[in-house]
């Protein structure tokens, strides 16, 4: 008779949920929206950060669903803008009390007409941009975090990183690759640094995922693309989703510092 010990342990669950907080940047649309909803849905508080007025009206479809949502908009580029963000997620309530969960989803990949522009026409502004956000970015938000994640020995930071740091793909530019490389980089250290406050730190890499992102370029081309994913179809964010909501989990605890690929299988390590 296990019944009533599982009825117990997911009631267990969801009031551990609702004590730990969760961030997500870049969550007015995409792949963050969906990390969000999933986390909201399993019942923690979600923060939704974005440089996007968006973030407002995607906080308030959330609430609509019955999840703890609150959006901010907050460029995680801008050093002035994250610093103020503890005081911001306070006047919110106990979100910042209970901060446990970071996930720095907040990325930008350029393109002109529809495509990388190579090493050899790369303006340095360009490179300097992708760099701000998806590198620069996470270090700022999580710098910030830091003492909040560490506070309750119990503690979850994600990365959301590319197949683009993991090996050459032909989309995004060499900045994009740079960043997300370096992004991995960032996490192992950071991985071996705060593993002692019982906070791990993971990066997921996804393929090519369904988004407004991927969107940016000729539809023929993702076509073309996705006939080279084994599983035969671009992937969902929903399903970049999944795999956060698994590292975020209680039973997660002894993975840290590593990357899961969620590619259909375009890329194995
Ligand atoms: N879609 C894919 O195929 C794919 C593949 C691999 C990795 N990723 C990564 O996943 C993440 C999300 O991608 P997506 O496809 O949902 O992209 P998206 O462009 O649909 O959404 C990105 C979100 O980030 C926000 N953002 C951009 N710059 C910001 C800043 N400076 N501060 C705060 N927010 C900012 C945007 O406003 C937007 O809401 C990115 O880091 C991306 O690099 C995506």
């Amino acid at each position: 008779m296990n019944t009533p010990k599982s009825v117990a342990d997911a009631v267990d669950d969801a009031r551990k949920a609702s004590t730990r907080a969760a961030l997500v940047t870049g969550a007015a649309r995409g792949l963050g929206l969906a990390i969000a909803t999933r986390l909201g849905h399993l019942g923690h508080p979600v923060v939704l950060l974005d440089a996007s007025d968006d973030v407002e009206t995607s906080a308030a479809q959330l609430r609509s669903d019955g999840i703890d949502a609150q959006g901010l908009r907050v460029d995680v580029s801008q050093d002035d803008e994250v610093r103020a963000l503890p005081a911001r997620l306070q006047a919110l309530g106990t979100q910042w009390e209970r901060l446990s969960i970071l996930v720095n989803n907040a990325g930008i990949s350029p393109k002109t007409d529809g495509r990388k522009r190579l090493v050899s026409d790369m303006p340095a502004d360009e490179w300097r941009r992708v760099l701000a956000v998806n590198l620069t970015g996470a270090f700022l938000v999580t710098q910030t975090c830091l003492p909040r994640l560490c506070a309750h020995g119990w503690g979850r930071v994600v990365m959301i990183t590319s197949q683009a740091a993991r090996t050459r793909t032909p989309v995004p530019g060499a900045h994009y690759s740079a960043s997300k490389a370096g992004l991995t980089g960032f996490a192992r250290v950071l991985a071996g640094e705060i593993a002692v406050h019982g906070v791990t730190v993971n990066c997921v890499a996804p393929g090519r995922i369904a988004s407004a992102m991927t969107a940016a370029i000729d539809p023929r081309q993702n076509a073309a693309l996705a006939e080279l994913i084994p599983v035969g179809r671009l992937g969902l964010p929903e399903e970049v989703a999944a795999t956060v909501a698994f590292l975020v989990s209680e039973g997660a605890g002894y993975l840290t510092g590593a990357s899961l690929d969620v590619n259909g299988g375009n890329f194995m390590a």
